[in-house]
C-alpha cells in the first residue's frame, strides 16, 4: 500500500518537473516572433496607421519616400493611446494634450518621455500586404 502511494507520488512529481521543461523546449508563438499585417495601399507616404501587435497599440508611420517605421502608441504619461494628426504632422495624446513629432520625440505636455520606438521589421509581400514582425 505504502509502495503504491510512493510510486504514485513519484509519478506526480515527475510530471510537475517534466511539463514545464517540455514547455520550455517546445517553440512557442512568442519565440517565433509576434506579427501583424496591413495593406500597403492603406498607408501612403506621409501617413500613419494604428495597428495592434499582441494587443499593444502600434503606430506605423510612412516617411516621404514610403519607408516605414513604428512607435509603440502608448503615451508615457498615463498610458492613453496616441493618434496621428495628419494636418499638423504630429502625434497627439487625446487625454492630456501630450504632443510628439513624427519620430516620437516629446514636444509638449505632461509626458515625461518620448514615445518608445518599436523594434519591428517590415516585409512587403506580392499581394500588397506588409507583415510587421517584432524582433
Ligand atoms: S496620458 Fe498622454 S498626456 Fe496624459
Amino acid at each position: 500500500m505504502l509502495g503504491a502511494f510512493l510510486a504514485g507520488l513519484g509519478a506526480v512529481l515527475a510530471c510537475l518537473v517534466a511539463i514545464p521543461f517540455g514547455s520550455y523546449l517546445r517553440p512557442s508563438p512568442r519565440r517565433e516572433g509576434r506579427r501583424t499585417r496591413f495593406d500597403s495601399a492603406a498607408l501612403p507616404p506621409g501617413g500613419a496607421l494604428l495597428l495592434r501587435l499582441e494587443g499593444r497599440p502600434l503606430l506605423v508611420l510612412s516617411g516621404p519616400s514610403g519607408e516605414y517605421r513604428a512607435l509603440w502608441a502608448r503615451c508615457p504619461h498615463l498610458g492613453c493611446t496616441v493618434v496621428w494628426d495628419p494636418s499638423s504632422g504630429r502625434i497627439l495624446c487625446p487625454c492630456h494634450g501630450g504632443r510628439f513629432d513624427a519620430r516620437g520625440k516629446l514636444l509638449a505636455g505632461p509626458p515625461p518621455l518620448d514615445l518608445a520606438p518599436a523594434a519591428v521589421r517590415f516585409t512587403r509581400q506580392e499581394s500588397g500586404a506588409v507583415v510587421v514582425s517584432e524582433f
